[in-house]
């Protein structure tokens, strides 16, 4: 038998930033180094954390004080209930987290070798029942400033929430790596792939200025209005019409690297809600993202906003 909970509230949410994404549970082993294909390793430090990019990012705006929501859906298993507690104690909105007992919650198998550097291997459970409908209730029953969208659910579910773009500013974190439909594209105000999924959209992997502008050419012609590649210890890279620009990282000592990404996301998409402008939003997102590099982990290593503002006022 399915049954489902969580379904949105008859009445309007205010929000500042509305996510549409996945939630998953992490099982994260330590290894010296990636074991080679028909390899057995001898690894560490097993840990489960609380994971997937959409309440990942969702939880990195929590931390930070924003007023956020997630839709999303997880089982009814452990899995689930320990994710609707992270998100919950973490200040993000949880009413459209649907429930069902149907299929497991997400799982991604994680890898994390000496240098912080990770692999991710991701079963989809219920992130891949999330339907065009459920998405399309949410946010109609929402007011909000930004829109923040990854790829770990399905692509209607997905093409439904960009027709909520109109008014808003619509982040699309093109995560994991997959190609788009021009049409798509052409509602993104600002895409923010790293180097990978960069290199998939395009066919040019962004390393420096150069590339990036190369990289972001392919990218822009196709209607996205900004884009905004983020380049691990590098830093984050802006393009749109009126050029390109680096935003250097801060230096920090990454012990883990999973869900970098998701701090940064989440904090742009905070900062640009809360009305800074689009310079000060990556600067304050570029420390998000080098903090949570410093803590294991993916929600457990969202910075906190007094964090945030500490690195601020020390790299000036
Ligand atoms: O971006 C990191 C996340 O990717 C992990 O938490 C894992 O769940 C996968 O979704």
């Amino acid at each position: 038998m399915m049954f489902t909970t969580g379904v949105s509230l008859g009445t309007m949410q205010e929000l500042e930033v509305m996510l549409v994404g996945s939630a998953n549970i992490d099982l994260v082993i330590r290894t010296p180094r990636f074991p080679a294909p028909g390899e057995t390793l001898q690894g560490s430090d097993f840990q489960t954390f609380a994971g997937g990019k959409g309440a990942n990012q969702a939880v990195a705006i929590g931390k930070i004080g924003g007023n956020c929501g997630l839709i999303a859906k997880v089982g009814s298993d452990g899995f689930g209930k320990q994710l609707i507690e992270s998100l919950r104690t973490n200040n993000v909105h949880i009413n459209n987290v649907l429930q069902v007992s149907t299929e497991s919650t997400g799982v991604a198998v994680i890898t994390v070798d000496a240098q912080g550097q990770n692999t991710i291997l991701v079963a989809q459970g219920t992130n891949g029942l999330l339907a065009p409908e459920e998405v399309r209730q949410g946010l109609s029953h929402a007011s909000f400033k930004v829109l923040l969208v990854q790829l770990e659910i399905p692509m209607e579910a997905v093409m439904e929430a960009s027709k909520f773009a109109s008014g808003r500013i619509f982040i699309l974190n093109p995560a994991p790596a997959q190609e788009l439909s021009d049409e798509l594209l052409s509602r993104v105000d600002y895409l923010t792939p790293n180097e990978t999924e960069a290199h998939l959209l395009t066919g040019i992997l962004p390393v420096d200025s150069k590339s990036c502008d190369q990289a972001a050419a392919v990218i822009l012609a196709k209607g996205v209005k900004n884009v905004l590649f983020t380049l691990g210890s590098m830093g984050s890279y802006l393009a749109n019409a009126s050029g390109g620009r680096l935003f250097p990282a801060i230096r920090v000592t990454p012990i883990d690297t999973t869900a970098a990404g998701d701090a940064f996301n989440g904090a742009f998409a905070h900062y640009l809600a809360s009305g800074e402008t689009v310079d000060r939003s990556i600067r304050l997102a570029n420390i998000a993202g080098a903090l949570c590099t410093t803590k294991p982990g993916a929600q457990a290593s969202m910075p906190s906003l007094a964090e945030i503002l500490l690195h601020d006022q020390q790299a000036l």
